[in-house]
């Protein structure tokens, strides 16, 4: 029996989780979930990374503690994860006792082994606020095309990366103060001393080859210093001996993986250096996407190695995942979150599609939504969950629930039993697709079988029962063993398929020994067909989501800096509109219905709260005033409302309709 611990990347706790995320969690919990029934001890753990300045920015800004930030943070994670059937052994979070204690373990031995420096920089400091800026929280004017509100590393108009110094006119993002250059004492750690064992280690079989080479490129641009410090205010560990100087966030986050493991052996009574110790023999996995390996591939391995501990056995990192060929977008609404997706459709369509199209490499993956629909309709529903409906209802009604005493075509059971190893095979190099495709072939193999042999036909025929129980018995065999394969990408479909067998949970031993004169539960529906409305509904919920929050400001957002872009601006359709009615809504304390005329024959009916400030509303009758065009509507308790009326004011009765100038006609733009 293999000794196995499988991570996967902490995700951020200061966002929700996207449905990118689930691309990385159901891969690793797939395989964490395929090595458990080849029954070896595998251990799936995860935690939130919960440290850092955006964090601490955001928790200011909502006025709570990071801590009580990071405690909610967790909790939806951890819905969203259990939702999607991602089966962690431990969910832990970097902002832990356990993470502390061996954050400053591997700080010591790091130190006493003469691979922590410290030295004197200089930075962007905010003077106002009092603290030290990092590159995303210094804007200005890109010192090479001038375009305005550009980061502090690199400008979005031009594609010059450069120091924030360099910027012109720069301003905090916090406070919008001008920073000043203010020197500080920081901690870097000399990667530099681990050149020759990292590159042994990344040659070692430990990277996929397009990962090893990648690495080439960073030995031949030289291993340089890195700084782990960073000044107060800063959400994090602060560092031993240094009052004020805190752990960056990504010296921690790693040392998350062992803390999590570490609460995990006390709650299950492991011992943690049969795992974690130099020279252990238990396998270390972590999977992770690609945008992070020179964390995980050279610093993290440099820091257990200066530290006297095991390095991991494979880092395996994959591809970002894209909608419909292209980046996920919050206009074309293709950035779903996690939830979005829950609400509307049923997980194990996403794992299963994610399965499907997931190999060992690190190309992106794509959904793309028609051909989500068509592929979990045309395989699961209509391959897989077919072959027991076609089988079941005959052995329920004519058998009572009971199976054959024998296999009608051993030789059949027999190739798919042997069909097994392949399988498995493809499962532990993580070629996932090509598992899906063998098991795929599989089920049409079953599916012909129940054509060729017909047993609706059989059923009419007098006289063969024991043909007719001999077939379906066979048919639901066959299904048996491919939902057991399917098993670590289905584990929701296959429970409910084990409850109508009326099985234990399988393991993949199990797969080979078939199910005869033996009693089955009667047949439910295991998977229903994917509805293309309820797909459509969800890209148009995340359209709703974006409008509710648009999340590239987030930075200025959570620093408090009111300023929007002219492009933010420009989304908002504000027209002149003439109230052709007004009137009280019966029921409704505070609301009139208002319907307004846009030209060109188009009405609107808006719900507006402004009873109390116009107790007469039939004189609102003919005037003019400004809306909101495009505003999505909004289901309330009287009807759907679909705009909004600018006014000003405090509100009850001091509430001012705008009006604009004579001269505008009902339509026109405002801008
Ligand atoms: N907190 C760090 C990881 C620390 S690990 C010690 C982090 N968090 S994250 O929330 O931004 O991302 C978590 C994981 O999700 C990362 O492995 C990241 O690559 C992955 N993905 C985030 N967006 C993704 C896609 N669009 N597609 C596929 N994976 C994506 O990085
Ligand atoms: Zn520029």
């Amino acid at each position: 029996m293999r000794k196995i611990l499988v991570t996967s990347a902490l995700p951020y706790a200061n966002a929700p989780l996207h449905i990118g995320h689930i691309v990385e969690y159901t891969q690793t919990d797939i395989w964490a979930r395929f090595q458990k029934m080849r029954g070896n001890e595998c251990w799936y753990i995860c935690a939130d990374d919960a440290h850092g300045t955006p964090i601490m920015l955001h928790a200011r800004q909502k006025g709570i503690s990071p801590a009580e930030l990071v405690q909610r943070m967790s909790e939806e994670h951890q819905a969203d994860f259990r939702d999607f059937r991602i089966g962690f052994d431990n969910y832990h979070s970097t902002h832990s006792e356990e993470n502390r204690e061996l954050a400053e373990l591997i700080y010591r031995r790091n130190l006493e082994g003469g691979h922590i420096v410290s030295r004197t920089i200089t930075q962007l400091y905010d003077p106002e606020e009092g603290m030290f800026l990092p590159d995303r929280f210094i804007k200005g004017e890109c010192p090479r095309c001038g375009a305005a509100d550009q980061y502090g590393d690199s400008c979005e108009a031009c594609g010059a990366t450069y120091s924030p110094t360099e910027l012109k006119n720069p301003y905090s993002v916090v406070s919008g103060a001008k920073p000043v250059e203010k020197e500080t004492e920081h901690l870097f750690f000399r990667l530099q001393d681990f050149e020759e064992m990292l590159k042994e280690w990344t040659r070692g079989g430990h990277l996929q080859p397009e990962v090893a080479n990648k690495l080439d490129e960073w030995f031949e641009a030289g291993l340089r210093e890195w700084d782990i410090t960073r000044d107060a205010p800063y959400f994090g560990f602060e560092i031993p001996g240094h009052p004020g100087k805190y752990f960056y966030v990504w010296l921690d986050a790693p040392i998350g993986y062992m803390a999590s493991f570490k609460n995990l052996c006390e709650k299950q009574g492991l011992d943690f250096d049969d795992y974690w110790a130099e020279g252990s023999d238990a396998e270390l996995y972590h999977f992770i996407g690609k945008d992070i390996i020179y964390f995980h591939a050279l610093f993290w391995p440099a820091m257990l190695d200066g530290a006297g501990f095991r390095k991991p056995t494979t880092i395996h990192a994959h591809g970002f995942l894209t909608v419909n060929g292209q980046k996920m977008s919050k206009s074309r609404g293709s950035f779903i979150q996690a939830r979005t997706y829950l609400t509307h459709l049923n997980p194990e369509y996403l794992r299963y599609y994610f399965a499907a199209k997931l190999g060992a490499g690190v190309e992106d993956i794509d959904l793309n939504l028609d051909d989500f629909v068509q592929r979990v309709n045309a395989d699961l529903v209509g391959k897989v969950v077919n072959i027991a409906s076609r089988c079941a209802g005959f052995i329920t009604k004519r058998f009572g629930g009971r199976l054959s005493a024998e296999l009608a075509e051993p030789v059949l059971f027999d190739e798919f039993v042997a069909a097994g190893e392949a399988i498995a095979d493809h499962y532990e190099k993580r070629e996932f697709s090509r598992a899906v495709r063998e098991i795929m072939k599989l089920a049409d193999r079953a599916n012909q079988y129940i054509d060729e042999k017909q047993p609706w036909v059989v059923a009419k025929e007098a006289g063969s029962e024991a043909e007719l129980q001999a077939i379906c018995s066979m048919g639901l065999n066959l299904f048996k063993v491919l939902i057991g394969y399917l098993r670590p990408i289905l584990p929701g479909t296959a429970e409910s398929a084990e409850a109508f067998l009326k099985i234990d949970p399988q393991q993949w031993n199990d797969l080979a020994t078939p199910l005869l004169d033996h009693e089955i539960g009667k047949f439910k529906p295991l998977m229903t067909r994917v509805d293309p409305k309820k797909v459509e509904a969800m890209v148009e919920a995340s359209k709703e989501d974006m409008a509710a929050k648009p999340q590239k400001q987030e930075a200025k957002k959570e620093a408090g800096v009111e300023t929007i872009r002219y492009d933010d601006f420009a989304r908002v359709d504000l027209r002149i509109a003439r109230i052709a009615k007004a009137e009280f809504v019966e029921g409704a304390d505070k609301l009139l219905r208002l319907t307004l005329e846009l030209g060109e024959g188009e009405t609107r009916n808006v719900f507006a709260g402004i009873k109390a400030a116009y107790p007469e509303p039939e004189k609102l009758e003919g005037r003019l005033t400004v809306m909101v065009a495009n505003l999505a509507p909004r289901k309330m308790k009287f009807g759907v409302s679909e705009g909004m009326v600018l006014a000003a004011g405090p509100g009850g009765r001091e509430i001012y309709l705008l009006s604009p100038d004579e001269g505008a006609q009902p339509g026109m733009k405002v801008k």
